[in-house]
């Protein structure tokens, strides 16, 4: 095996074990900067995502909805408008809905716009699929449409204080040739009894 000839050995010398070191060295380096880049990345992502509101939220202020804008008292209810499709305006707070009994039609597409002014709420209309999460400082938008008249509960389901329990409000299912004669007139509808 001596008659190796000096090329075959060159590369093991003192040398470049050296380089060689040195390029794993700097390679060590290279991927552990890349991996630090890599979970910094999903940190700062997540971090981002988690702090911004989904894009296209509607967005309103707690401390002046009840004294101007779309949910001052006086709007809110079932309303029908000239487009001829059929809007519900409620806000939740501890422990209850305004209005407490809401008005709608059968078989009518009818758009529910609502907010929250205190805590985390929700709803859900019976055995219905409508269902929302009511968040201070945003507008929850659905479209929805009942198949049946008829009354149905529609309790919070968000754990929000100790009236959790107690925070409901009803929702009476009318057919839609009588809603749509109550709601001429543009007025805003409800059952709460005056
Ligand atoms: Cu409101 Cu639970």
């Amino acid at each position: 095996m001596s008659a190796l000839p000096p090329t075959a050995v060159a590369g093991r010398g003192p040398h470049s074990e050296t380089v060689a070191v040195s390029a794993e060295r700097r390679w060590a380096i290279i991927v552990g900067i890349i991996i630090i880049v890599l979970v910094a990345m999903m940190i700062i992502t997540g971090l981002h995502w988690a702090a911004m509101p989904p894009s296209r939220v509607e967005t309103i202020d707690v401390k002046t909805l009840h004294i101007t804008g779309e949910f001052v008292e006086s709007n809110l209810g079932t309303t029908m408008g000239t487009d001829g499709k059929a809007t519900v305006r409620l806000v939740a707070q501890q422990y209850s809905f305004m209005p407490p009994c809401i008005v709608v039609p059968a078989e009518m597409p009818v758009t529910f716009r609502a907010t929250s002014t205190d805590a985390i709420h929700g709803f859900v209309i019976g055995t219905t699929n409508a269902n929302t999460m009511l968040i201070p400082g945003f507008v929850a938008t659905f479209t929805t449409t009942f198949k049946k008249t008829g009354e149905q509960l529609m309790p919070c389901h968000e754990y929000c204080g100790i009236g959790h329990e107690a925070m409901w409000a009803r929702v009476q299912v009318i057919p839609p040739e009588e809603f749509l004669a109550k709601a001429r007139g543009g007025e805003r509808l409800s059952c709460v009894p005056r």
